[in-house]
């Protein structure tokens, strides 16, 4: 049985320290993955053996315990609605994932800071196990199981999906741990009998819920519980910290066509985030380069867990590098992978002049058809193709202005805009023609 009922005293003993600070590696994933700790090349063991697990919801919750309270009500057996003598200590399940993985949750509710009562008010903002865990159950129930699948599980009227979250209302422990091990007794069949690969299979690539589900997972178990130290860097400077939220990146992915074929950069990466989505939900190449060493970390840290999750999810992760480093030095393989670039984001609302300039001058590189997405336009708006200025790096460049609404990104609730510009140089030929008579 793979869900069970912990006695508190063993609850309450010291986490394994195992993953306590994920590997240091920056893998393409698919190729060759550097994953003990020292790096040692002498290390022959299979691949399989060393492959690190995803780091589970019971591991976060343990590293803030003092933030969370058991969430479930012991009841008088027959007597549903009368709670014994107050909350039971936890309750731990693990849930099957579609790819034979599971992952342990303890079933408890995030508190307000400072709260001393069992009871305290529940704080929305922090990691909250017993939503993620019931999230994950939906999808997959949603993405990963036919029609007549699904009718193993019942729906939200009746069956193992419905007790799910009756039992989570109710706050009934036991009632909710017996509908998650229902859960992992269907799942574990359709997994033996090849059914979910095969659903995976055709699937090909997460759609954007299921996507920003497992982004969430990601970002909750590497970065949530140290996220401040990502204020930390000098105020009006091109580093500057915001991020693209994932529904704007969703909507650059249609913007640009991105593929499985396409090769995506993100020039000032920060944590990963926007390299993972569009990775996720398309398969593609896709590479960030970040200057600031705690950004480029987090996204390292998130890209292994990304790895992980993705294998226990079932799902493939297209092939993503991020690299510690400065977009405008050479010697990095920013430029070579700038050359066979489709789609460029660069998040420059806060750059300054000469970094922008610079960087105008680097896309002169890109091949015919490259998309450039950004928060402020490479193309002055006075901009006018003349014999004067048909040398200019701008143009070469042919932009779209799209706006941007609430929530799209982090560092304001107000709308914007955003650019899209497509090498084209097709735009030139009357001026190279009057020049030089070709
Ligand atoms: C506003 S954040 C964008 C993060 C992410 N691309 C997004 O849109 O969600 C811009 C990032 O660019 C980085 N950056 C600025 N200049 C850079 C440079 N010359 N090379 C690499 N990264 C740079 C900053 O440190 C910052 O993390």
């Amino acid at each position: 049985m793979s869900s069970v009922i912990q006695s508190p005293q063993k609850l309450l003993s010291p986490p394994q320290e195992t993953d306590a600070e994920p590997l240091a590696v920056e893998p393409a994933v698919g190729a060759k993955r550097r994953l003990s700790k020292s790096g040692d090349s002498k290390d022959k063991r299979p691949r399989e053996s060393v492959r690190q697990s995803m780091i589970h919801s019971e591991r976060i919750v343990r590293l803030r315990k003092d933030r969370y309270r058991p969430y479930f009500l012991t009841v008088h057996e027959g007597d549903s609605n009368s709670p014994r003598n107050g909350p039971e200590e936890s309750l731990r399940v693990s849930l099957e994932y579609p790819s034979n993985e599971t992952e342990s949750f303890l079933l408890l509710k995030p508190v307000l800071k400072n709260t001393a009562d069992d009871d305290g008010a529940e704080d929305t903002d922090e990691y909250n196990p017993i939503t993620d865990l019931i999230r994950t159950a939906d999808l997959i129930y949603e993405c990963f199981l036919t029609p007549s699948q699904q009718k193993l599980l019942g729906d939200d009227q009746q069956g193992v999906m419905r007790n799910l979250t009756k039992h989570r209302n109710r706050r009934n422990g036991p009632g909710f741990v017996e509908a998650v091990e229902e859960f992992n007794r269907v799942i574990r069949e359709l997994r033996s009998s090849g059914e979910l690969r095969k659903n995976a299979k055709a699937m090909r690539h997460p759609n954007y819920d299921l996507t920003c589900h497992i982004l969430y997972q990601i970002y909750s178990r590497t970065v949530a519980h140290q996220a401040e130290a990502l204020n930390n860097y000098a105020a009006f400077s091109n580093n500057v910290y915001g991020e693209i939220n994932s529904i704007l990146v969703k909507e650059f992915i249609a913007k640009t066509h991105i593929t499985s074929s396409s090769v995506f950069m993100d020039l000032g990466c920060g944590i990963g985030n926007v390299v993972l989505q569009v990775a996720a939900q398309t398969g593609c190449e896709a590479f960030g380069i970040e200057i600031m060493e705690t950004p480029c970390k987090y996204a390292k840290r998130q890209l292994k867990e990304y790895a992980s999750r993705m294998r226990a999810w079932g799902l493939p992760t297209g092939k993503i590098r991020f690299r510690h480093g400065d977009f405008l030095e050479s010697g990095n393989d920013v430029h070579p992978t700038l050359k066979r670039a489709d789609v460029l984001l660069v998040n420059n609302y806060a750059f300054d002049w000469e970094t922008n300039h610079s960087l105008a001058q680097l896309f002169l590189d890109l091949k015919e058809g490259t998309k450039i997405i950004s928060l402020k336009s490479f193309v002055p708006k006075n901009h006018k193709l003349n014999q004067r200025t048909f040398h200019l790096p701008e143009s070469i460049l042919r932009v779209e202005e799209f706006e941007y609404f609430s929530d799209a990104v982090s560092w304001t609730n107000n709308g914007g805009t955003y650019y899209i510009a497509t090498v084209d140089r097709s735009r030139l030929e009357p001026f190279y023609k009057g020049m030089y008579g070709y």
